[in-house]
This record gives C-alpha cells, structure tokens and sequence, in this order.
C-alpha cells in the first residue's frame, strides 16, 4: 500500500483491508499496554486540512501520526489563506512546496481530495468528502464487527437513519459488500431512495422488521447541516418511526453489536438507553479509529 492514496473503499482490495485490520489490531494492543510512542514515520510530515468540523477523525488522525513519530500540522482553515480567496489548486501547490508526506483532507464537495492530489507530490487521504465516501470510518467500522463477531462473512448489518446524506453509509456498504457482509439500508424514502437497491443491499423503511434478527445496528445521525428540504415532519416522528429507543433496543438480540459513528444526536436517531447499553460499542469504535488510522498511515507511508 506504499505511497497510495485512499480516496475511496474501491481503492482498497479485500487484502489490503485484512492487512488493515491485522496491522490495526498491532498498534491497538501496543498502545493498550502502554506503548505510544513509536519512531517508523520519525521523517515524515502528515497535514490534517479539515475544510468541516470534525473531533474524532481529526483528533485520531494527529494522535495517530504523532504516535507514530511523524510531524502532524492541523491547518486552521478559518486563519489560513483560503480565507483570502486562495484556490483549493494553489492551497495545494503551496503545500507541496514544504514537501508533506501525506495529507489527511475532509471537504464538503465530493471528489476534493482527488482534485487536491493533482497538485500535490504526497499521499491523500480522504477524510470524509460531502455525501460520497469516508473510507477511514468504513475502515474503523468494519473492525469493530470484526472484533466482535469474528468475521464479516455473512453477518447482518442493518445501517439505519439518513443514508441519502451519508458518506460514512456509502463507505460501510462498499466495504461491507466487499467483504461478504448482508447489508440492509433503513430509512423513510426522502432519506433512502430505492436507487440504493443497486449497490447489491436491501432497503426497507421498516425498521422492526429488521431489528430482532441483525447482528450488527449501526445507527447513522440525521444531518441537519445538509439538510435544505424537510426529508420528514418532525425529529419526534422520525425518532418513533427510526430511532432506536428503549422498547426496540429489548427486541434485538441478546448479542447484538449496536455502533453509531457519531456524532450522536441523543434521543433523534438513538435513545439514550441505547447509547449507553452494554450492547454498544461506540467508545471502541472511537479507540478503534486511532489504531485504524495508524495502520493506513504506518502502510502508505513506511
Ligand atoms: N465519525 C466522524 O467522522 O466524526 P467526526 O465528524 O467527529 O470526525
């Protein structure tokens, strides 16, 4: 994986994400017992440039390079130039000129982080583009079922709430796909179009006609930002109708694996139950993120 860029799951093949996940599992069991500080990117310089908000992937993709021995730059987009009108191209033309190994990137419009490596000699790394792709939460996603269930092979996932407006449910279906998992969408139609039946997935609006038989629930956040329509009438509606709240959290299965990316919105797609169950592995998710980024960071650049 030396040297490439990670834009999109299909840029992955089933051994690469293996060797993810071995290489992940490496570095979480390092740092569980107290080793953080590693030297195999002591030369090299990673560069977060988030262009939208962000806590774990960014935070985990600093921690993971400065765990790793590598200079972590975070641009400030608020007090950079772009705010001056400089253009995505000469950001990157500038950028390169300080010769950076990789660039993490995280843009509202799909296909950014592509745009961004024409210009730039390092690797990219795409950290969440618009409504496309966030290869990385796939990445850390798909390990977390792993860990817990052994295998993806055949596992049910259900990926619940606002998929129209999701990376991270584009990204879990292609991987999930991939790696012979049983995906179901679950959504209202304004937020799940019928269109999604092509990636190879079952789509239903019903979510208990689903939620006593998977094994995997990953509960997406309804995304207000990107909302300039009203996709249904109220968050009280769409959180009887969706959300996983306490009455369905008893029909699941006693071992089901309940995730959300986050952030959450408590009480709209999850109920605080639900989110706080012994059945949810949201915080791994997160510790599982920092590890998964190692990995990516530790293979394309070592
Ligand atoms: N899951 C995710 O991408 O979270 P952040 O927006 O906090 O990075």
């Amino acid at each position: 994986m030396k040297n490439r860029n990670i834009f999109r799951i299909s840029d992955l093949s089933k051994e690469d994400i293996e060797e993810v996940f071995r290489t992940a599992a490496r570095f979480k069991k390092e740092v569980r017992e107290g080793n953080r500080k590693f030297q195999e990117l002591k030369e090299k310089t990673v560069l977060n440039l988030f262009f939208e908000n962000s806590t774990r992937t960014r935070t985990s993709f600093e921690l993971a390079g400065k765990r790793l021995g590598a200079d972590v730059i975070n641009i400030s987009i608020a007090t950079s130039s772009l705010k001056k009108g400089e253009s995505l191209m000469d950001t990157a033309k500038t950028l390169d000129a300080m010769h950076v190994d990789t660039y993490i990137i995280r843009h509202s419009a799909a296909g950014a982080p592509q745009l961004f490596s024409k210009y730039v000699r390092g690797n990219v790394i795409n950290a969440g583009d618009g409504a496309c792709e966030h290869p990385t939460q796939a990445l850390l996603d798909a390990f977390t079922m792993v860990e817990q269930k052994g295998t993806l092979k055949d596992l049910n996932v259900a990926i619940i709430g606002d998929i129209l407006h999701s990376r991270v449910a584009r990204s879990n279906i292609h991987l999930l796909n991939k790696m012979g998992a049983n995906v179901t969408l679950v959504g209202p139609n304004t937020l799940l179009p019928k269109s999604f039946e092509s990636f190879g997935v079952k789509v239903t609006n019903n979510i208990d006609s689903v939620i006593e038989s998977v094994d995997v629930l990953n509960m997406l956040r309804v995304q207000m930002e990107r909302q300039n329509d009203s996709f249904f009438p109220t968050l009280k509606e769409y959180s009887e109708l969706y959300g996983l709240n306490s009455k369905r959290l008893e029909k699941t299965k006693k071992d089901v694996v309940i995730m959300h990316p986050g952030p959450m919105n408590r009480g709209v797609e999850i109920g605080f139950e639900a989110a706080d169950c012994n059945r949810q592995f949201i915080l791994e998710q997160v510790e599982n993120g920092v590890a998964i980024r190692m990995a990516l960071l530790y293979l394309t650049l070592n």
